[in-house]
């Protein structure tokens, strides 16, 4: 197919080089325009505006926030404006609740599709075309993409027709591996200073009856206390649970486990934690507990 692709951050580029490996005609735009000159290797055409990425049947966004989607769909010389009728923009990037809605409604009013697509697994895991793809919209849409969707993950699961409810499910996914996070950091404090081994305990937990894989990802990350380079930077997942609130506020759902991650994420941010990654809150509980690794 004819794909266009706009955010080649540490997602992006593995997601577009997988498009590539399954052979589609892919365009680039990014706004650092080096991460897309280095795709052209692999067979990327690149796109000087972000119009330039529009020309095709569908153009995934995987950029890093609501301002930037928002601006690369809905500004002048957008996607919006440069989207052909028919054509799909899928959406990929953790984004709101309420922006998806917007952007379903434009795209709709517009006579072209919007699916939201956001997905699961950090960036290895997106080189290597394995991500979990949570996707939403109309049938048709979902019908035309589900190649691509193919190429860039292992699984697709469809959650409805509407766009916004996959955007729904990843926030709340993001904030139960927050609190793995944070209740790992907290129990291997607990350990560590007990004088107990933190890999041993790791081994401990991940053969029993915590085998999940953000035990086993995140586990290990905080028991090398291995936060940079960040694979999943700290302020996004600071955004990812103000978006999560944010969507709670409007449903009237209170989240207090989520008001406490808040804190934690912003206590990261205000000690110098910007540029590592967001397990980082995993390592506060150790800090406040006085350990010091060895
Ligand atoms: N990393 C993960 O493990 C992971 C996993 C699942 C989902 N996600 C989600 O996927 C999205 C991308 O994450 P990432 O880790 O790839 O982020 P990233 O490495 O920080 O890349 C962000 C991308 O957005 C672009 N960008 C940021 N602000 C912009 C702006 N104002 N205008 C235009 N472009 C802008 C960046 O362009 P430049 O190159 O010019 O900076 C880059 O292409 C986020 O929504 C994140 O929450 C991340």
């Amino acid at each position: 197919m004819k794909v266009g692709f706009v955010g080649l951050g540490r997602m992006g580029v593995g997601m577009a080089g997988s498009l590539l490996k399954a052979g589609h005609e892919v365009t680039v735009y990014n706004r650092t325009r080096a991460k897309a000159d280095a795709l052209v290797a692999h067979g990327a055409r690149v796109a000087e505006e972000i119009s330039g990425a529009c020309r095709g049947e569908v153009v995934f966004t995987m950029l890093a926030d609501d301002e930037a989607v928002e601006n690369a769909a809905l500004a002048s010389g957008g996607i919006l404006e440069g989207l052909a009728p028919g054509a799909i923009h899928i959406s990929s990037s953790t984004i709101s609740v309420g922006l998806s809605e917007r952007l379903a409604r434009a795209h709709a009013d517009s006579g072209q599709g919007f699916l939201a697509a956001p997905v699961f697994g950090r960036p290895e895991v997106a080189e290597a075309g394995n991500l979990f793809v949570v996707a939403a919209g109309a049938p048709e849409a979902v019908a035309a993409a589900a190649p691509l969707l193919e190429a860039i993950g292992q699984k697709t699961f469809i959650v409805s027709d509407t766009p916004a409810s996959a955007n729904l499910v990843k926030l709340s996914g993001n904030f139960l591996i927050a609190s793995v996070i944070e209740s790992l950091g907290e129990a291997m404090a607990l350990v560590g200073k007990g004088g107990v081994d933190p890999h041993r305990y790791l081994e401990i937990l991940t053969a029993t009856l915590f085998g999940a894989p953000v035990y086993k990802t995140y586990g290990a990350l905080i028991a090398e206390g291995k936060f940079e380079p960040a694979g999943f930077a700290a302020p996004l997942g600071q955004k990812d649970i103000r978006l999560l609130l944010a969507a709670a506020e409007d449903l009237r759902v209170p989240l207090p486990l989520a008001s406490l991650l808040r804190d934690r994420f912003l206590t990261l941010l205000a000690h110098s934690g910007e540029n590592l990654d967001w397990s980082a809150i995993g390592g506060l509980a150790a800090r406040d507990a006085g350990v010091t690794r060895k």
